[in-house]
Formats: structure tokens, sequence, C-alpha cells
């Protein structure tokens, strides 16, 4: 179990409890944080799930994989720590993960 804290790009903030082993996207699917498109619904397809992780984050996060990066590439909205937040799985030790949401989701 981990709290996620989504952050819109007006500042909004949205703290959910997301249970292990489900994706950060499905956490903010079931709680309604509105900036989230999810299109593929979880597929790694349609990069509308992008959101930028807090700095400090990024490295008990990681980096993207090599089919996630080839949809960030596309993105123009994509940030130094971007990722798809259908691709992070929800563990322990992201207790306390800060997202930040991108202004469009593309
Ligand atoms: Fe489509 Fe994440 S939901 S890439």
């Amino acid at each position: 179990m981990a709290k996620i804290n989504f952050i819109e790009h007006n500042g909004k903030e949205h703290i959910v409890d997301a249970e292990n082993g489900m994706s950060v996207m499905n956490a903010a699917i079931d709680h309604l944080v509105p900036g989230i498109d999810a299109d593929c619904g979880g597929e790694c397809s349609c990069a509308t799930c992008h959101v930028i992780v807090d700095a400090k984050w990024i490295g008990v996060v990681g980096r993207p994989g090599e089919q996630e990066e080839s949809m960030l590439d596309m993105n123009p909205e994509r940030e130094v720590n971007s990722r798809l937040s259908c691709q992070i799985r929800v563990r322990d030790e992201l207790d306390g993960l800060v997202v930040k949401l991108p202004q469009f989701q593309i």
C-alpha cells in the first residue's frame, strides 16, 4: 500500500491510497483523478497516462523501459522525469510518491 500524491497542472493535489501491484495509472483512474486519460487501458501504446515524477522520487521509481521510452519520445510534453503511469507498479517503497500531471495529455 502506498499513498500517491497527484498534482494537477494548476497545483491542485489529490492524495490517494493505492494497493501494491496495481499501476499508478489505475490508482488515478480508481480515484477519479483528472488529467489521466489512459486511452489504451495500460498497454503502453497511447501515452495518455503521462506523469512527471518528482525529482526526489525518480531514483525509487526508476527510468522507462524500451517500449515506454519510444512512446515518450513522441510526446512534446515530455520532461526529463517523465514516465507513463501505467508502467509504474505500486509497491511499499513508493509510499509518499509525488507525480505531476502535464498540462495536456497528447
Ligand atoms: Fe496507454 Fe499508459 S494507459 S500508455
